[in-house]
């Protein structure tokens, strides 16, 4: 077996702890005979699993009891409709526009109703977070939406915006349990999995009961109101089971490697190692404000497009996977999730130095 240092942005690296295990239990779940694949979701065996779960990750985030954990389907994109329909009792809400995942959930929004740009960094292409310490908020905003870590453009919001009172609900998809949050700051806090957690097909919506409401959006479906699946304990059609399942593990992973506190000292100490040698190299360079890097992915370029292209062959050559950064920036991009462990990112620069000494 040979595994790659896999800096993908997602679906992305696992630890490999979790996948041994659930390789071993694969085709006999713990004396059942059969693999969480391929059992009911209506199984006492399952029930444990996804109540586990949820109590795993309760325990990890610290979640107030007056939320509610859903784990649902279509990922985070469908999410960016099924808050308009839940949440918009006004029919007007108010979005920061900091790359492109924002900007498709602004959209989506308008679809449904007034979406108010509130701020943005276009001007700079998205490579900051813009100061939301006193935005202009109109008073009958049903919430404010944030994408808190921009997978893309690699910032991440290092204060939560002052909202004047207003629901904040954030798109957490690429800093999931990458670091200790305030549950109760938030309305609804989501994200799909495949970056931090599991398997792609899985996404975790963490909601205040009080934004449970029978009064969505008319035409609302059923499958994307939250009430229909808060009431049915994620269980009201048949839900991503193994997904869940691999999710259990990672939490138990986390909790085992000592919670999310210890989890942002290692993030924290990984992203160093790569953003200290951006800062001095006289070839690479960081695309983000300081301030506002993130710590999950780590955009860099050379510059020059061509050598781009050679550093991401080279580096796939010698291993390191996922390195071209995505198509709508170009450059590179190196994704460190939870699951990527120190080596990777030391290997990372050492490659980076042999890289820049020989195209100097
Ligand atoms: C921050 C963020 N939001 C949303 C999405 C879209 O997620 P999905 O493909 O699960 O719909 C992504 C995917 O990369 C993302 O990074």
């Amino acid at each position: 077996m040979s595994r790659v240092y896999n800096f993908s942005a997602g679906p992305a690296v696992l630890p490999e702890e979790v996948l041994k295990e659930a390789a071993d239990e694969m085709m006999d779940y713990r004396g059942c005979g059969m693999s969480v694949m391929e059992m009911s979701h209506r199984s006492k065996v399952f029930d444990d699993i996804i109540k586990e779960a949820e109590a795993d990750l309760r325990d990890l985030m610290q979640i107030p009891d007056n939320y509610k954990v859903l784990f649902l389907q279509g990922g985070a994109s469908q999410q960016f409709a099924a808050i308009p329909m839940n949440l918009m009792k006004n029919r007007k809400a108010g979005y920061i526009v900091t790359g492109q995942w924002a900007k498709k959930a602004f959209a989506e929004a308008k679809i449904y109703g007034e979406a108010v740009e509130l701020a943005s960094s276009a001007d700079k292409t998205f490579s900051y977070i813009p100061d939301c310490s006193d935005l202009d908020i109109p008073e009958d905003l049903d919430y404010v939406y944030i994408c808190e870590n921009n997978t893309i453009y690699g910032t991440k919001y290092k204060t939560l915006p002052n909202t004047k009172g207003h629901t904040l609900v954030a798109d957490v998809s690429s800093c999931f349990l990458s670091e200790p949050v305030d549950v109760s700051k938030y309305g609804v806090i989501y994200g799909g999995v495949q970056k931090n957690i599991g398997p792609a097909g899985v996404v975790i919506v963490i909601i205040r009961e009080d934004l449970i409401r029978d009064d969505v959006l008319p035409g609302t479906p059923t499958m994307l109101k939250y009430k229909t699946q808060a009431d049915a304990d994620s269980l009201y059609n048949t839900p991503p089971c193994y997904g869940i399942y691999i999710c259990g593990k990672v939490f138990k992973w986390l909790k085992k490697m000592g919670g999310l506190s210890v989890m942002k000292e290692r993030n924290e100490e990984k992203a160093k190692i790569l953003y200290d040698f951006l800062d001095q190299s006289k070839l690479f360079k960081g695309t983000v404000r300081k301030e506002d890097r993130s710590l999950m992915n780590v955009p860099f370029v050379t510059g020059d497009a061509d050598l781009d292209a050679k550093f991401v062959a080279e580096a796939k050559a010698a291993g390191f996977e996922n390195l071209k950064g995505h198509r709508t920036v170009g450059g590179m991009r190196a994704s460190i999730y939870n699951a990527m462990p120190k080596e990777g990112v030391e290997a990372l620069v050492a490659f980076m130095k042999k890289f820049e000494e020989e195209n100097a």
